[in-house]
């Protein structure tokens, strides 16, 4: 087992001045220019693997700075913290485990209690999905409710979306927000008899997801004896404990590990839902596309790595441009959800202002990641983009092929795709235009990701590409991307405002005991909402 991670501090490094003086000498070029320079820009600057293409070229991106970021992927040592995240050490050091994701799509070395959670995801999915496997009455299982937040629910939310194509007859719903009202909605017109709710979380004491689990509990209860709970409710957890104590039977109850993050756990049994709506394959494909990914991460060179050329093209951005965000545009409406999911991955891993070694850092970490699917996006936030004076580096994500055979909406989609990163970088260069306001300065940065098609091995190897962009970034500002303490002190307070809410006494700001430490603002909306 490779040692933990290094705690190189980047603006340390000679790659990193190096790039301060590069930017410095190139800031006003312009990608035409660079266009001009070097007639191969176009291949120079993409790389490939089986059904991806990334071309990078239309970046404000020299080949003297892609060189320095290589230099500094060198200084930071990634090739050494790749080898510690595979090699199972305890790279999250600060809750003191390792991080083993890609270890559950790797078919080849796959830990025994991970291939024996596969086969026993295996056959439920298949009965499930066979009729085999009925509710309390005898008659099958049509709706399974996915109940869970966070990784528990965003990754299996997304992927069910986006594999919509691959599914089979059961309807799947998603229930997260502790909103009451949604969960009603989602409750509304489900079968009893037919229901399978999956409960999904890691902990097990997430606030949202037990007391959604306990509400459906009630409902569930209120139309059928306690005997039928053990026919319509599965569980996905590392605390086998509670789940015990929450009444679900065990042989419906699936485990994780503590080795597994949440935003990185639909390969797990988290994925159950995923398996339970496109069948068990599928899902395999997905685990087998992912680990292709995980492959080409290390075992590709750098200058030629996926994942790690998206990496040092967003810290070049973010870290020299001072770019604060950064726009993901997946040309397919199956993607829909991508975003929000990434969005978990990316800002809940990288947004840490404190690094390896302890020491609060003096330059920029976590972008801001935000976007939706083309060509919607063209006639929403396009426009600000184009036009706006904030510089927003954006991936463009393409299949080249669509699943129904519309050929003429598929070059639609595709032609708006393309013309959008040709218009962001060439904008109305060299035109003779005499209105201020039809001028598009163009120079704006894209990557564009053509993918041949939305399979489920491709999505797998889709989301472990941004998984490991993330990953080689962390490494990079040398922080900590896989723990994220930053969310527990709200998830504190909360415990305190609710008390404050469920309590019939009146709050007072002479009376500490009825305000235990509540701000005034806060005082003050509490009053109102008691009132
Ligand atoms: O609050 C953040 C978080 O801890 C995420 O990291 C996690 O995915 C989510 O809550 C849900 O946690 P659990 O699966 O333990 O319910």
């Amino acid at each position: 087992m490779s040692g933990t991670l290094p705690k190189i501090n980047p603006t340390q490094t000679a790659a990193w001045s190096a790039l301060e003086d590069l930017f410095e000498a190139q800031k006003d070029w312009s990608m035409a220019d660079l266009f001009l320079n070097d007639p191969g820009r176009a291949k120079n600057f993409s790389t490939e693997l089986d059904g991806f293409y990334l071309d990078y070229s239309k970046n404000l991106m020299s080949p003297e700075v892609r060189t320095q970021l290589l230099v500094l992927a060198d200084e930071v040592q990634l090739k050494k913290a790749i080898e510690a995240q595979f090699s199972g050490a305890l790279i999250n050091e600060t809750e003191g485990r390792a991080v083993g994701h890609a270890q559950l799509r790797n078919f080849e070395q796959m830990p025994d209690e991970v291939a024996q959670t596969l086969a026993r995801i295996k056959s439920f999915v298949t009965q499930v999905g066979n009729g085999d496997f009925k509710g309390h009455t005898g008659l099958p299982i049509t709706h399974v409710v996915n109940v869970g937040i966070g990784g528990s629910d965003l990754g299996p939310d997304m992927v069910c979306e986006a594999l919509a194509h691959y599914q089979n007859h059961l309807e799947l719903r998603f229930v997260s927000n502790v909103d009451g009202d949604h969960l009603h909605e989602q409750l509304k017109g489900l079968p009893v008899e037919q229901t399978l709710f999956v409960i999904v979380s890691k902990t097990f004491t997430t606030q949202e997801t037990l007391t959604n689990a306990q509400t459906i509990r009630g409902w569930f209860l209120s139309q059928a004896p306690e005997s039928a709970i053990a026919n319509h409710f599965a569980a996905v957890s590392t605390n086998l404990e509670a789940v015990g104590a929450f009444g679900i039977d065990s042989n419906l109850v699936f485990p994780m590990w503590d080795w597994v993050g949440g935003r990185f756990s639909l390969w797990s049994a988290v994925g159950l839902s995923i398996a339970l709506s496109v069948g068990y394959d599928h899902f395999e494909d997905l685990l087998r596309g992912a680990h292709a990914m995980d492959q080409h991460f290390t075992e590709t060179d750098f200058d030629q790595n996926m994942p790690v050329l998206m990496a040092l093209v967003s810290v070049w951005y973010n870290n020299f441009y001072g770019a604060e965000s950064e726009c993901i545009v997946p040309y397919s409406q199956y993607l829909s959800k991508f975003v929000a999911y990434l969005q978990q991955g990316i800002m809940e891993s990288n947004g840490k202002y404190v690094d390896r070694n302890g020491d609060v850092v003096n330059y920029q970490t976590g972008t801001v990641v935000w976007g939706s699917t083309g060509t919607n996006a063209q006639h929403a936030f396009f426009q600000l983009i184009h036009q706006g004076t904030k510089l927003i580096p954006a991936d463009f994500i393409a299949f080249k092929a669509c699943l129904y055979g519309e050929q003429d909406h598929q070059n639609k989609l595709l032609a708006n795709c393309l013309a959008q990163t040709q218009a962001l970088m060439s904008g109305t260069r060299g035109q003779d235009i005499e209105s201020p306001y039809r001028v598009f300065t163009g120079n704006k940065p894209t990557n564009t990701l053509l993918i041949d098609r939305l399979t489920p091995n491709r999505l797998g190897g889709l989301i472990a590409l941004y998984e490991h962009k993330l990953f080689v970034q962390g490494v990079i500002w040398n922080i900590f991307s896989y723990d994220q303490w930053g969310v527990e002190l709200g998830k504190k307070l909360a415990v305190n405002v609710l008390g404050s809410i469920e309590s019939s006494d009146g709050l007072d700001d002479s009376n500490q005991a009825n305000n235990p430490g509540f701000d005034p603002s806060t005082t003050e909306l509490l009053r109102r909402i008691k009132r």
